[in-house]
């Protein structure tokens, strides 16, 4: 046979990520690789109850096809507890998704024709650039920067391109540990207001915050421009695939229909054992631990950091969320430290797959949400090894 592909797919590389995960299965290496919520956190016993009362209550009812937009005691309390933290968002204007990623694939399918301008942090989510890749979008990238993204770039690229959709992750980014400041996000606000523009918001860190305050959602502050996707799957788990799109009537009728045309709903036992999750259990506290550990393990990471590494490497230092991201001496190639520091048992992700348009960048991602704070301060040491003998 020929090839029977569609450019569509033809032209979106294989995860280079997964290739990294393949050489870390390996027990005896310290990966900072993954992208892992901490296992030991995962509420085995509570999920357990859950589905045993579940199907003890409900029975076959849980076992049906169901809603395409999602179960509706599901959404309202979404939308009540957005309500609770000062948005207004009601159970209509969310659609459950079989997690966010699904939410990036309806938005590039219901948004995006061939050629269209897609704005993207620079270094950006991998998931994001893959998902709208299989939609042949044109990407522009804007640097972000300790406070949140380059308005400059971004004014630059909204005034020179069409832009129809701006992609951001302003709590936490995932590569870099970033968040937006309260300033930077109005003066995005203030850009966006006025155009064509809609901003996918992907915020499934915001509530690992574990240093200093919230700050406004783009949903808050423009929410005509905006869409906000929200997940489970690093607030309770991400096996059962749940999480949901928060966007405005218009929007939302065409979500409905890709979402249909894609799976018809997402899982909905899922959708049933975690709202019976919700309502038996606090999962205020729960969220707590889990920003209380990967505090420490934040923790441990950047103080290794500043006690191994050599001078000239730099770090962020967020304040939630699961990663951490490393700028390397001018000139020295991240992919070239990762074949360095395999040798030593220890890996990460150079920053590569991050940037739509660079390579051999000397930039690199660490996660620390999955690794203890002793194997943190282990790894971390090994690192400064291999970098002391690159450095100079
Ligand atoms: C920024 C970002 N968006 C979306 C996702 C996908 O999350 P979900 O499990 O909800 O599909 C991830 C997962 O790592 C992520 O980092």
């Amino acid at each position: 046979m020929g090839n029977i592909f569609s450019d569509r797919i033809s032209d979106v590389p294989r995860s280079f990520i997964r290739e990294i995960l393949k050489i870390t299965l390996d027990d005896s290496v310290i990966s900072f690789a993954g992208g892992l919520p901490n296992r030991d956190l995962f509420p085995l016993e509570e999920i357990k109850a859950a589905t045993a009362k579940l199907l003890d209550e409900s029975g076959k009812d849980v076992l049906q096809y169901s809603s395409s937009e999602g179960y509706k005691p599901l959404r309202e309390w979404i939308a009540a507890r957005y309500g609770a933290k000062g948005l207004g968002v009601t159970a209509d204007d969310i659609l459950i998704t079989t997690g966010s990623q699904q939410g990036l694939d309806l938005l590039g399918k219901t948004i995006l024709n061939e050629g269209d301008s897609v704005v993207i942090e620079e270094p950006g989510y991998l998931g994001a650039i893959q998902a709208f890749s299989i939609y042949r979008s044109r990407f522009h990238a804007v640097p972000v920067h300790p406070d949140g993204i380059d308005t400059e770039g971004l004014r630059r690229s909204l005034q020179d391109f069409p832009v129809k959709l701006m992609y951001c992750v302003p709590n936490f980014q995932n590569p870099s540990g970033i968040s937006y400041s309260e300033e930077n996000r109005r003066a995005v606000a203030e850009m966006i207001r006025q155009g064509n523009t809609l901003i996918v918001e992907d915020d499934p860190y915001g509530e690992l915050r574990f240093l200093g305050k919230d700050k406004p959602s783009f949903y808050a502050l423009v929410p005509h421009n905006t869409v906000l996707l929200g997940s489970f799957s690093k607030i309770v788990i991400p096996s059962f695939r749940i999480g949901w799109i928060v966007a405005r009537p218009e929007i939302m009728e065409k979500l409905i229909i890709a979402k249909q045309a894609s799976d018809l709903h997402t899982n909905y036992f899922g959708q049933r054992i975690i709202l019976q999750y919700l309502r038996d259990n606090d999962i205020e506290e729960h969220i707590k631990k889990i920003r209380e550990a990967y505090g420490v393990q934040r923790d441990a990471m950047v103080s290794a950091i500043r006690e191994y590494f050599p001078r000239g490497v730099e770090h962020t230092e967020p304040e939630g969320g699961m990663f951490l991201w490393i700028t390397l001496p001018e000139g020295l190639s991240a992919m070239e430290v990762f074949n360095k520091a395999i040798e030593l048992k220890v890996a990460f992700v150079p920053g590569d797959p991050f940037y739509v348009n660079r390579k051999n960048v000397n930039t690199l991602r660490l996660n620390y949400s999955s690794v203890d704070a002793e194997t943190i301060r282990t790894g971390i040491r090994r690192l400064g090894d291999v970098l002391k003998s690159m450095v100079g």
